[in-house]
């Protein structure tokens, strides 16, 4: 039986990304649909077949729901065909304002969660398996106000290129996802909007054809999905000005 993991199911792009992972990637059995709120999870499972879901209330940021995946794993050695590193959290503040609680969410979920879930579902993953890992535009330079937001972005970039050479013997391919902001709670649960007269003029992303577009690049083994010609220029700039010039530009 061959099992998709897709954290931050949910809502939002995970949600996308369980349905067009449901329709478009072939020989999956059961999607393991995690996030905290089980009756959202209940409905991303009704959009795809509900009885190929299995339904995983766990908080992630929590030490203790690593354990239990741990266990669920060792009990049960599924051989996972897709793990898709969605779950994340965004907060906008200068570092040294503001909450400690939401800078440390973003640590515990967008690094610490995603980089031990990867590490536990490695050896179960088949060869030939996928990876994909959502990032984000912030992950190509730092940005001001999103200091922390930004770099665990640029952890997820560095660790899904390094990860691409670590698991290249066995042809597992991972793909690293950069979209631009999108019309997801995120927004409000993060209190994004309104914040910054630069952030709220971005081009958008639709996050249904970001997670067809990193269903496709990810089956085609693509190390990198940026969606929309801008966040390919921004991706373009990072690589060419000096970071001193890049940061001042991105400041939100
Ligand atoms: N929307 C944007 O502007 C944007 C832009 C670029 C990248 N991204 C990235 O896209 C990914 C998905 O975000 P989204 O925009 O789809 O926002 P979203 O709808 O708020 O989705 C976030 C998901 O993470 C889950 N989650 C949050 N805290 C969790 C925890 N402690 N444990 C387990 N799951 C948790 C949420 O479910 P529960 O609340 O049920 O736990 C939800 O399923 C994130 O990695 C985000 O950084 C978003």
């Amino acid at each position: 039986m061959k099992i998709a993991v897709i954290t931050g199911a949910s809502s939002g792009l995970g949600r996308e990304l369980a349905v067009s992972a449901a329709g478009n990637f072939p020989g999956i059995d059961v999607f393991w649909l995690i996030a905290r709120n089980e009756g959202r999870l209940q409905e991303t499972a009704k959009l795809i077949e509900p009885e190929k879901a299995e339904i995983i209330p766990l908080d992630l940021s929590k030490v203790s729901s690593l354990g239990l995946l741990e266990e669920k794993l060792k009990n049960e050695k599924p051989e996972i065909g897709l793990l898709i590193n969605d779950a994340g959290v965004c907060f906008m503040d200068n570092l040294g304002e503001g909450s400690l609680s939401e800078q440390l969410q973003m640590v515990d979920l967008n690094v610490r969660a995603l980089m031990a879930l990867t590490h536990l579902c490695i050896p179960y993953i088949a060869n030939g398996g996928k990876i994909i890992n959502i990032s984000s535009i912030a992950g190509f330079c730092a940005i001001p106000r999103m200091s922390v937001y930004s770099s665990a972005k640029a952890f997820v970039n560095t660790l899904s290129r390094a990860l691409t050479e670590e698991l290249r013997p066995r042809k597992i391919s991972v793909t690293c996802v950069c979209p631009s902001p999108m019309d997801t709670p995120i927004l409000v649960t993060g209190n994004l909007k309104g914040r910054s007269k630069k952030f709220d003029s971005l081009p958008t992303c639709d996050p249904r054809k970001v997670a067809d577009g990193a269903i496709r690049a990810c089956l085609r083994g693509r190390a990198m999905f940026t969606p929309r010609l801008f966040n390919k220029l921004v991706r373009t700039l990072a690589k060419l000005l000096p970071a001193a010039l890049m940061v001042k530009l991105m400041k939100v």
